[in-house]
C-alpha cells in the first residue's frame, strides 16, 4: 500500500514538473498546416520505441523547416526527462 502511494505521488510530481518547467518555443503567429507535419515527423521518429532516431528536414531557404521542427519540439518535449532545442546552428557556426 505504502509502495503504491509513493509511486503514485512520484508520478504526480513528475507530471506536474513536466508541465510547469518547460517553456514553449515561439512558432509562427498564424501557423498553417503544422499539425499534420508534426504528426508525420512523430511517425518517422517512432516515439515510444527504444530506438534512437534522427530525422532531417530539407528544402529551399525560408520554405518552413525550422517552424515545424519547433512545433514538433513543443509537442514532444514533455515526454522526456530533459530536452534542449539548438537553434541557429548555421548563424553560430559561421562565426
Ligand atoms: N506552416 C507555417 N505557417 C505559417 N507561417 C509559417 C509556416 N512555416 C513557416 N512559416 C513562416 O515562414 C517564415 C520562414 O519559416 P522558417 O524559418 O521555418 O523557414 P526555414 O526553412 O527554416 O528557413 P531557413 O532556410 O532560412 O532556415 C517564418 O516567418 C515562419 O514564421
Ligand atoms: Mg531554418
Amino acid at each position: 500500500m505504502i509502495r503504491y502511494e509513493s509511486r503514485l505521488i512520484k508520478g504526480i510530481i513528475e507530471e506536474v514538473l513536466s508541465k510547469v518547467n518547460r517553456s514553449r518555443l515561439q512558432v509562427a503567429t498564424h501557423p498553417i498546416g503544422i499539425d499534420i507535419r508534426v504528426k508525420q515527423m512523430k511517425d518517422l521518429l517512432k516515439l515510444g520505441t527504444s530506438d534512437v532516431r534522427i530525422a532531417g528536414i530539407y528544402g529551399m531557404g525560408g520554405i518552413g523547416k525550422t517552424t515545424p521542427a519547433k512545433a514538433l519540439y513543443n509537442n514532444i518535449c514533455d515526454g522526456f526527462e530533459g530536452s534542449s532545442c539548438l537553434l541557429n546552428i548555421k548563424e553560430v557556426s559561421d562565426n
